[in-house]
């Protein structure tokens, strides 16, 4: 497989784009609860039981997970790239630069999730419970084989490409500050997934067609664990849109806003990846088996449109 650019590139327009925390996301900045932090595309389907005050508080609290999601899947990307960085001391000096730039990066974006979810927490004035189990679900991916894990990085990082060129950057109507967050970690992120794919090339060629077969497989195990963390995030979500609307929904109503909340993060954190052009062409390349199994999910995920009313 070839592309259009090196470590070496990656590095330079690291150093272009680089922001610092403190001005992107200061730690004592007041969030806009005015304002939908997701833009239509990313944010949960309109109910008609709901009023237009508590779809603002969906669209709220689904923003903060949004993040926290980052936050969660990052913890492991976080910890593969360490070992990456480790495997190529006294290599490439451009890679290894790269790399830990990547890692230097990935670690003010868990900063800002965080500083983000303290900001929520602290100013929306209900509780609002997100998935905090971050480190133990690092270990499991963590416990596949190297390119299994890198199919999954690669799905996640090409996934926040598309995210922000997709739904974010021409959205309107949304507030302005979430959406630079968004932004300057997209900046970041063009890097990172660059890296993630000079990385999978260099490891694939040491493997044979078997071997990377199995390591799809395991990336398709992963997808099915994330699916999991997903249901139990929109369970979440039904209580604390019941605690900031101040009422307990009726019991058909609580089941339209789980259904709807994970088919909608469904869409976001699996079908964006899987069908993101870059992911399926490495796919095509190194494990085509695979492949076809990760279009027939994702074609599922596309036509479910949740249970008849
Ligand atoms: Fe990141
Ligand atoms: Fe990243």
């Amino acid at each position: 497989m070839e592309v259009k650019y090196t470590y070496a590139d990656c590095v330079k327009k690291s150093e272009q784009v680089s922001w610092r925390l403190d001005d992107v996301m200061p730690a004592d900045a007041r969030l806009n609860f005015d304002l939908d932090f997701l833009p239509q595309a990313l944010a949960p389907t309109r109910l008609e039981f709901l009023s237009t005050r508590e779809q603002r508080s969906l669209n709220q609290i689904a923003g903060n997970a949004y993040l926290n999601l980052f936050h969660f899947v990052e913890e492991y990307i976080l910890a593969t790239m360490m070992k990456h960085c480790q495997a190529e001391l006294f290599g490439n000096s451009s890679a290894l630069r790269a790399l830990t730039r990547f890692v230097d990066e990935e670690l003010k974006h868990q900063q800002m999730f965080e500083r983000f979810r303290e900001a929520f927490a602290r100013d929306f004035g209900h509780p609002c419970a997100v998935l905090d189990n971050a480190a133990e679900v690092a270990g499991l991916i963590m416990s596949k084989s190297p390119l299994g894990v890198l199919f999954t990085t690669l799905h996640v990082e090409w996934m926040t490409q598309e995210h922000f060129t997709a739904c974010i950057r021409d959205a309107r109507a949304v507030d302005p500050f979430f959406k630079s967050l968004l932004h300057h970690h997209w900046l970041e992120e063009c890097q990172h997934a660059r890296i993630d794919t000079l990385e999978a090339i260099k490891l694939a060629s040491g493997l044979n067609r078997d071997q990377r077969e199995a390591a799809a497989d395991e990336y398709i195990e992963i997808l099915g664990a994330l699916d999991g963390l997903l249901v139990r995030q929109a369970e979440f979500d039904v209580e604390s849109l019941q605690a900031a609307a101040g009422r307990v929904l009726p019991e058909n109503e609580a089941d339209r806003v789980l259904n709807s909340q994970h088919r909608g993060y469904r869409k976001t954190f699996l079908w964006y990846g899987m069908t993101h052009r870059n992911v399926q062409e490495i796919l095509t390349e190194m494990a085509p088996r695979a492949l076809e199994v990760v279009q027939a999910r994702a074609a599922d995920i596309s036509s479910d449109t949740g249970p008849k009313q």
